[in-house]
């Protein structure tokens, strides 16, 4: 059992402190937002994420998880201090890191025994070096601290999941020791462990990032080759993930890349190349693929309608993946207000999002379910891939709407029963052409005993 404080209770924060008290750790974790703090005393979770009510609220139970604003009472003999607090894109596109800055500050402040300051925020490269040093400068008196950079990987929506079964643990440090202590904690996760130096495991986290997101941009382009010369980018994608060297992960041709972390964490990596003299160019050309995908599903709706003038369009989904109610750089923000400003009614469905979505698109009316949604529609474009609108009615679907235009942004249909079922559909790089789509079952044989 160790003393863990983690300082910042969102997405990471919060997931971190649930699965380490319920490793059988002792947490407290610390936000400034005293309403998400004291909202968590009640049991009731700041965000949604699958599992984490439940693991919360059990650990709170057994008395090895705790939440409060107050500094020396979160950091009162803490062996770990995590930081897991927000570094958003700056103007120019880095990293902004006023949050980590005044979380080192009141670690400094308010440290009163030896501790490992962990760092899991996404930070770039050099952070670890600026966070030792603000705390250095800050204490009131000089206690010994040692700065580890444990750069987290896990996905919203699967975040326990991740968490708990990490495809490696990565640590940074120039102390070897602290980098052990903090190996040690994460040994009940039994997953391989990488020691290196501070700088390096901030860059790993990056590139990680990057190269995912390169990755989507990638099997996008591919998509819009596809459909030009009748091939389909499912198969492409299934086709390609057989070679190991590959995989079959994160080659879903749609709307892009969204989220929190991919469009902040490339454009930081790409100001840290320009900063050091680099050229990022294939950096910037992710960037500049990705933000194309928006604008693709807008002119395909836009050339499905004839115009956007008057027309409804139905949003089936508004988070910018599936099993999360993040909004953060949600492909739904910049198409709802192209729609809007081409003149068309937007109307929107997703099962846990709308709330955070009706706040940043006022204009948006916010349907009961699908079904509603669909009601008098004159297009749907799928946002979102949730389980839930994977086996949808669509004879009703079909019935409600107005004209039965479908611009499937997720490929989560099959081209051709949609079509069979009277719908005008348009995939993402589903090899349509003057001949409609042609679209072939992947067959995969086993080969013979
Ligand atoms: P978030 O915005 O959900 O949560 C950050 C929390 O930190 C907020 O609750 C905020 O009130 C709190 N905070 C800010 N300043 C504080 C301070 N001085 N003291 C205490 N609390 C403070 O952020 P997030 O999505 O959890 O991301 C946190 C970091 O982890 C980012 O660097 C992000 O890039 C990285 N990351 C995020 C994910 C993810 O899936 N969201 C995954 C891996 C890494
Ligand atoms: C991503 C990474 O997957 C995590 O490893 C990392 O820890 C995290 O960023 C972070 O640093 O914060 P997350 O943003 O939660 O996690 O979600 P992903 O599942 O990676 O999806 C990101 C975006 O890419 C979503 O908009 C998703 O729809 C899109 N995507 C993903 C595709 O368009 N195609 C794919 O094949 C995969």
């Amino acid at each position: 059992m160790k003393k863990i404080s983690v300082i910042g209770v969102g997405y990471v924060g919060l997931v971190t402190a649930a699965c380490f008290s319920d490793l059988g750790n002792h947490v407290t974790a610390l936000d400034v937002n005293e309403e998400r703090v004291a909202g968590l005393k009640r049991g009731e979770m700041p965000i949604y994420e699958p599992g984490l009510e439940e693991l919360v609220n059990r650990n709170v139970q057994a008395g090895r998880l705790h939440f409060t604003t107050s500094y020396p009472e979160a950091l009162k003999e803490s062996e770990f201090i995590f930081i897991c607090v927000g570094t958003p894109s700056g103007g120019d596109g880095e990293a902004d890191l006023k949050y980590v800055e005044s979380a080192a500050r009141s670690i400094a402040e308010h440290m009163q025994a030896p501790a490992v300051v962990v760092n899991k925020s996404t930070v770039p490269v050099g952070t670890g070096d600026f966070v030792a040093d603000i705390i250095r400068k800050a204490q009131p008196k000089p206690v010994d601290f040692w700065v580890v950079s444990c750069p987290e990987f896990l996905r919203e929506g699967a975040a326990i999941t991740d968490f708990m079964n990490p495809h490696r643990t990565v640590l940074g440090s120039l102390h070897r020791e602290a980098a052990d202590k903090v190996a040690q904690l994460h040994l009940p996760l039994r997953a391989p462990i990488v020691i290196t130096d501070l700088r390096t495991a901030e860059m790993i986290k990056y590139a990680s990032n990057a190269f995912l997101a390169t990755k989507i941009s990638f099997i996008n382009e591919i998509a819009d080759v596809c459909e030009s010369l009748g091939a389909d980018v499912k198969e492409v994608a299934a086709g390609m993930g057989f070679d190991t060297r590959i995989g079959k992960q994160f080659l879903e041709a749609g709307l892009g890349y969204g989220g929190s972390c991919f469009p902040k964490d490339v454009k930081a990596l790409a100001y840290m190349a320009e900063e050091m003299g680099h050229e990022p160019r294939i950096l910037n050309s992710v960037m500049e693929v990705n933000g194309r995908r928006r604008e693709l599903a807008v002119r395909r709706l836009e050339q499905a309608l004839g115009g956007l003038q008057g027309r409804r369009i139905g949003l089936l989904g508004l988070a910018f993946k599936a099993n999360t109610d993040d909004m953060r750089e949600a492909p739904s923000i910049d198409i709802a207000e192209a729609l809007l400003a081409a003149g068309a009614q937007v109307r929107a469905f997703d099962p846990v999002a709308m709330p955070a979505a009706a706040e940043l698109l006022p204009k948006v009316e916010m349907a009961q379910d699908a079904y509603d949604l669909a009601e008098g529609c004159d297009a749907i474009l799928v946002v979102t891939e949730w389980n839930e609108f994977k086996n949808l009615d669509m004879g009703r679907v079909r019935e409600s709407m107005k004209t039965p235009v479908i611009v499937d942004g997720r490929n989560l249909y099959q081209p051709q029963v949609m079509r069979n079922m009277g719908f005008d559909y348009y995939g993402i790089g589903r090899g349509y052409n003057e001949n409609g789509i042609i679209e072939t079952e992947i067959e995969v044989r086993p080969h013979a005993a």
